[in-house]
């Protein structure tokens, strides 16, 4: 796909940052986008792709990420996101791929998770803020520090983070085919992976 190369993670993250003023809401872009990642990479390794095709996958499924809610700050209500963003990215040529996943994490879209990038990139997004969560109540506040089992924990504990929807999670895993304690792990390494990106 030629359009793909002319559009990067350097670009998204760019857009991330013109859109929003929200440092957390900055910060789960790029989160979304490195769990998103994280599953670019395995798929690639599933298909058998070479270091270079790799690559470039995984850098759209980062893509997903790091644009699914960069229209949210300035245009949050469900009339308008993610509509607005998306429409603004393809009027720059922005990969359908990519705004397919858009438009599929938000589930009054009327869009169903299809593609295996729709499938993590709304795998990803619930897991993330979680996760974040997770890792702010540590005394390090260091993702480092969080643990799978400790995740799973939490995540039967109704007043911890309640505005993360649980049912979202396990439909995210349940998409993708994975386990949920699998799930957790992908994500959390993935986070681990960029710690310092996240400031966590
Ligand atoms: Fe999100």
């Amino acid at each position: 796909m030629r359009s793909q190369e002319r559009f990067s993670a350097v670009q998204a993250e760019a857009l991330l940052r013109e859109w929003t003023q929200s440092a957390s809401l900055v910060k789960h872009g790029l989160a979304v986008a490195r769990c998103t990642e994280s599953y670019g990479l395995r798929e690639a390794q599933r298909l058998g792709m070479s270091a270079e095709e790799s690559a470039r996958l995984a850098e759209v499924y980062r893509c997903a990420g790091l644009l699914h809610d960069f229209d949210y700050e300035r245009h949050p209500t469900p009339e308008e996101h993610p509509f607005v963003g998306v429409k603004f990215l393809r009027v720059q040529g922005w990969p359908e791929e990519i705004l397919h996943a858009i438009l599929a994490h938000a589930e009054y879209s009327g869009v169903a998770p299809e593609s295996h990038l729709d499938k993590a990139l709304f795998a990803g997004d619930e897991l993330a803020g979680f996760l974040t969560a997770c890792a702010l109540v540590k005394p390090s506040r260091a993702i480092a520090d969080v643990e799978v089992a400790g995740v799973e924990k939490k995540m039967k504990d109704k007043a911890f983070a309640r505005a993360v929807k649980r049912e979202d999670i396990l439909r995210g895993a349940e998409l993708l085919g994975v386990p949920l304690q699998e799930h957790i792990g992908n994500c959390l390494r993935a986070m681990q992976e960029h710690a310092q990106e996240l400031g966590l």
